[in-house]
């Protein structure tokens, strides 16, 4: 951990997880908007380029495979400040249609320090598509950036697919990749989503409104992933990854949080999924599993107890192409993003890869 953060950290701590987490985004998001700190963010955490780290994907150029994982920003209000800090991509959202929602009641975080784990019941709250759509069109800085969609708590399971598909039509134009969220515990029914008789229907849905808006908007239609639990069965997984195949998606995000609680001891007060260190091996086994299925098919997101570089490089040997992190910043702040990207260099040249591209599912079969 830096030494700025290893100060600043401790006073975060005091506060409730949810204010601590409120002051954080203020503070980037003021880094955001004054160029002299995202000049000294810059200086102090952001990676030095490496071309073995570029990778082409989707039609977007990613600078390293780092990038910020869903929730972290739901609503896009410092975008340029992670940039700044050196993230090679970022995912915003979950957002939900219209004017968004409030989300569960609080308390609906919690952090397990002793297992560099956090508890969320949170439930999406944000401030809606369109006011995500509006920060994302005035941003400046030019890193990809996927949106994570999602379904509002009041909208029925029938309906699910409007919203999907509404949200899809509001960020359509801003966003480099689209995430469909059917993962997240805290929306009653969501994760039944999962089901290949419910995500077969949801998913041509979606793929036919991102056809019909691509031709409506004389462009290409928007790369479409799913974001899968770490909590699927070992064949659901298969058939959510010979879907992804049938369907042609673009990629799939492997996990979520898991509701698996009883891997932290003693059990949290709030009920909701759990991140950080104790996810970590289940979404490995779960990213090489894909790997194995679906090989350089579909491109996987690693995403899940990613706290260190070492974590960082098995993922991306287990099949990850790129790789995500919300709890590890939480626990060890800005300075993962430098320790991790420099790691995954280090470990390419001292292993002989000539790119990260090479080093994608080196570890499966092993
Ligand atoms: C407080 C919190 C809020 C989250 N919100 C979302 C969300 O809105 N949408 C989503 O797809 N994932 C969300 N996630 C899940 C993360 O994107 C990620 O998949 C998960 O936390 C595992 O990664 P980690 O161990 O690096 O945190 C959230 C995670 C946390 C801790």
């Amino acid at each position: 951990m830096d030494v700025t953060y290893g100060c600043l950290r401790p006073l975060l701590f005091q506060f409730d997880a949810e204010r601590a987490h409120q002051m954080v985004l203020t503070g980037a998001s003021m880094v955001g908007r004054q160029p002299m700190l995202r000049a000294m963010a810059r200086s102090l955490y952001a990676p030095s380029p490496d071309p073995a780290l570029e990778i082409e994907l989707w039609g977007s150029r990613f600078s390293h495979p780092f990038g910020v994982a869903a929730g972290l920003d739901k609503d896009g209000v410092a975008i340029d400040a992670w940039a700044a800090l050196g993230f090679g991509f970022m995912e915003l959202g979950t957002v939900t249609p219209g004017q968004g929602q409030p989300g569960n009641p609080r308390p609906r975080l919690e952090r397990m320090p002793h297992h560099r784990a956090v508890v969320n019941k949170l439930g999406f709250p944000n401030k809606g598509a369109e006011a995500l759509a509006n920060r994302i069109a005035s941003r400046i800085s030019t890193i990809p950036i996927g949106t994570n969609i999602g379904k509002a708590k009041s909208t029925p399971m029938d309906r699910a697919a409007d919203d999907y598909c509404s949200v899809l039509g509001t960020v359509f134009d801003v966003s480099d990749y689209i995430v469909v969220n059917v993962s997240s515990p805290n929306t009653a029914g969501l994760r039944d989503l999962q089901s290949i008789q419910m995500l077969r229907p949801l998913l041509s849905r979606i793929q036919q409104e991102n056809s019909a808006l691509a031709a409506q908007k004389n462009t290409r239609p928007r790369p479409i992933l799913v974001k899968i639990a770490p909590d699927l069965a070992d064949e659901d997984v298969d058939a959510v990854a010979d879907l992804a195949v049938e369907l042609g998606l673009d990629g799939l995000v492997a996990t979520n949080t898991t509701i698996r609680l009883d891997l932290v001891d003693p059990l949290p007060s709030v009920q909701g999924g759990l991140s950080g260190a104790p996810l970590g091996p289940r979404s490995l086994d779960l990213t090489r599993r894909l790997y194995r299925r679906l090989g350089s098919k579909i491109p996987i997101i690693g995403v899940g107890g990613i706290m260190s570089a070492e974590d960082a490089w098995q993922r991306i040997r287990a099949g990850a192409t790129l790789l995500q992190s919300y709890t590890g910043l939480i626990y060890e702040g800005p300075g993962l993003i430098r320790s991790v990207v420099n790691g995954l260099s280090h470990r390419l040249r001292v292993e002989g890869f000539s790119s990260v591209r090479e080093a994608v599912g080196s570890g499966v079969g092993d």
